[in-house]
């Protein structure tokens, strides 16, 4: 078995041989004998995935390898984390969470900027088999209070601030009100002081981090089950409810290891950077857990592709830190390429041991894939993947055989993930034809099993629709031979800077505001950041208000509900939505006049004459 074919054939057609094989990748406290069964993988196995990541490389004599690099322009700070260092603040920072009274199954808040310790955070909640949830920093209190409702952490853990090119972001306020707004009360706070910014700390709630680590005695490994919950991370879905994606330990560490020798072709020992932030899946996946458990170094990067100082950001940290591969989205490509179109930058550094540059987090558009590819000269590669996947779905593996790259296309679906686009009837399509993008059951190793605490939403957003499989949400078709291309999504999520966000939520929150009858949110294609969220409103009657006020105010009102990171700041008002006799409003009509599809009214439509509106209104906007 070595062509891409046959190792993509053998993982559809034998899954359990195929997984079982790839199970020995990782260490277990008891190896499973089963390899699937009721939709879970290795139930009878168990494991520790802080273990794999950092115990046995210690003990295989990786210990003074190094295993985090954390680079920091936005603080002038850069600094190396061995292996034995990484595994010795991890062990204690167990030990203070121990010590706080968590133990396996507790859920732990994760709210922090990218330092070390987020880093740490989630390895010692892992240690302790304690199921950790990041909520990225760019969310805005009400965001984080939502999560914290819902996964009921024992203990948050946070930091005095985050830092941004243009500010300081002070997150305990942020922590503070957040806890003000939740019903649920964790037990503890403990807060990493930054000089940039000391936070106040409230009596018998908050700890300061570095007090309590150092109190600490180390904590060993518990081994918990392979199906037992790894995280929890919150993404958007089509409504103001965000979905708990859960991960569990057992597959995760097995196709996290797998995905870095097959789909990356990294080798234990090289340098490994997915420039991302831990909030966000890419970050959990290719910033924390796939360089460690394959014992490569990972790069943890506080600072943007431009700004910080320049656009030479990203080829500065390639070339100080000798990066092999690199991992980010389209839109920090783009934002580079707008300030240095011609690379100067990229010529004033020896880039000559980055051997590719990985692409997800939104489609690659071939504009983009030509600069890149021309700049760098050697493999750009698109690949699609999704919160709720974990890891690739399709790509170019480069590390079993790597294939012809079609602009467009993140190339052909990897070993593991049987995908099929299917059209309304559950028929597959033709080559060419465009439907939806499936995934035929059951998912491989890594992917979510169920969303936390909700398995009916599970059920419903995935399963329903197709029965016997897995619904992605996103659109495309297939070629004739075999590449795979994703359009975009067929539903209400949006996608902003590589930023996955929901255009329901935002619809919820000017919802709120006192003048607003209704509205409706799309996606519009931005050059920079893909697409930008843009709000049509209609008043109240009665309610005579100018409309660039009420733009300023909706702008400031999502801002301060949902977090900068929506970058919501176009709203027009309309005189009526387009909408169904029924009243539904037609979002998917709105969308394709967004992106320029052709479109034609439904029969069923309410007005004819608010589609024109909508089309003035995209044309000035
Ligand atoms: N904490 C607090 N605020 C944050 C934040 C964080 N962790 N991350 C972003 N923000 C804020 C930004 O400061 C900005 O605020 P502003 O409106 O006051 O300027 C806002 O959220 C939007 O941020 P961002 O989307 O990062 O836009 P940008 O204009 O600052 O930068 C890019 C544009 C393209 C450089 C940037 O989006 C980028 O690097 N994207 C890569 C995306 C990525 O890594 N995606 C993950 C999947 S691979
Ligand atoms: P997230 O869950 O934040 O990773 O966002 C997942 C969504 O981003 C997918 O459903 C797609 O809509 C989009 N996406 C991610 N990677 C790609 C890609 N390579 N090509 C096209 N769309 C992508």
């Amino acid at each position: 078995m070595s062509g891409y074919e046959a190792v993509y054939r053998r993982s559809i057609e034998q899954p359990e041989a195929f997984w079982g094989e790839a199970a020995s990748g990782i260490d277990w406290d008891t190896a499973p004998r089963t390899v699937y069964a009721d939709g879970r993988w290795y139930p009878d196995g168990r494991l520790n995935t802080c273990h794999n990541a950092l115990d046995r490389h210690v003990a295989a004599g990786r210990g003074d390898q190094p295993a985090l690099i954390h680079d920091s322009p936005v603080t002038g700070v850069t600094r190396t984390y061995t292996y034995a260092e990484l595994l010795e603040e991890t062990a204690r920072t167990a030990g203070m969470l121990r010590a706080l009274g968590v133990t396996a199954g507790d859920t732990v808040v994760i709210y922090m900027p990218m330092v070390p310790q987020a880093v740490v955070a989630m390895l010692a909640c892992a240690r302790l088999g304690a199921v950790h949830s990041v909520v990225f920093g760019g969310f805005a209190a009400r965001e984080l209070a939502v999560r914290i409702d819902h996964a009921q952490p024992k203990v948050v853990l946070s930091a005095s601030c985050g830092i941004e090119p243009s500010r300081v972001v002070a997150y305990k306020p942020l922590l503070d009100d957040a806890l003000e707004q939740a019903a649920h009360r964790p037990e503890r706070c403990v807060i990493l002081q930054r000089p940039q910014c000391r936070a106040g700390l409230a009596e018998g709630r908050d700890l300061d981090w570095a007090e309590a680590v150092a109190a600490a005695e180390p904590a060993g490994c518990v081994s918990v089950a392979a199906t037992d919950p790894l995280y929890i991370l919150y993404t958007s879905g089509t409504t103001g409810a965000p979905k708990g994606v859960v991960r569990d330990n057992g597959g995760h560490a097995v196709a996290l290891h797998w995905s870095m020798a097959n789909v990356y072709g990294a080798a234990p020992g090289e340098v490994y950077w997915a420039a991302s932030d831990v909030g966000w899946v890419v970050g959990h996946s290719y910033i924390v857990y796939a360089p460690l458990l394959a014992g490569c170094t990972t790069v943890l990067y506080e600072g943007k592709p431009v700004g910080t100082p320049d656009p030479g950001a990203f080829w500065r940290v390639v070339a100080e830190h000798g990066v092999r591969t690199l991992f980010t989205a389209p839109t920090a490509i783009r934002a580079i390429k707008k300030e240095d179109p011609s690379g100067a930058f990229a010529k004033k550094y020896d880039l000559s041991g980055l051997r590719h540059l990985f692409l997800a987090g939104e489609r690659l558009d071939p504009d983009t894939y030509h600069w890149a590819s021309d700049l760098l000269g050697i493999p750009v590669i698109d690949h699609w993947w999704q919160t709720e996947t974990g890891w690739p779905i399709a790509a170019n593996c480069v590390g079993i055989e790597p294939l012809p790259i079609k602009p467009g296309s993140p190339t052909k679906p990897v070993p593991g993930w049987d995908v099929h686009v299917l059209d309304a009837d559950g028929r597959d399509c033709p080559p060419g034809v465009e439907g939806a993008v499936t995934v035929r059951l059951p998912l491989p190793p890594g992917a979510l099993p169920t969303l936390y605490r909700d398995p009916d939403r599970f059920a419903r957003s995935y399963l329903d629709r197709y029965p016997g499989h897995y619904l992605t949400g996103d659109g495309g078709h297939f070629d004739a031979g075999g590449h795979l291309y994703v359009m975009g999504r067929i539903d209400d999520v949006i996608n902003v800077a590589g930023h996955r966000l929901s255009t329901g939520s935002m619809e919820e929150v000017i919802a709120a505001h006192p003048d607003v009858a209704e509205c409706a949110v799309i996606g519009v294609a931005d050059e920079l950041k893909g697409q930008l969220p843009m709000g049509f409103v209609v008043l109240k009657a009665g309610a005579d208000r100018d409309p660039g006020e009420v733009e300023r105010e909706l702008t400031a009102l999502v801002r301060e509900r949902i977090g900068p990171v929506a970058a919501f700041r176009r709203a027009v008002v309309v005189s009526r939505l387009p909408k169904t006799r029924s009243g539904k409003i037609l979002r998917a009509t709105m969308r394709d006049i967004a992106d320029g599809r052709p479109y034609t009214a439904p029969s069923t439509i309410e007005d004819p004459a608010a589609l024109p509106e909508i089309e003035t209104a995209l044309k000035g906007s």
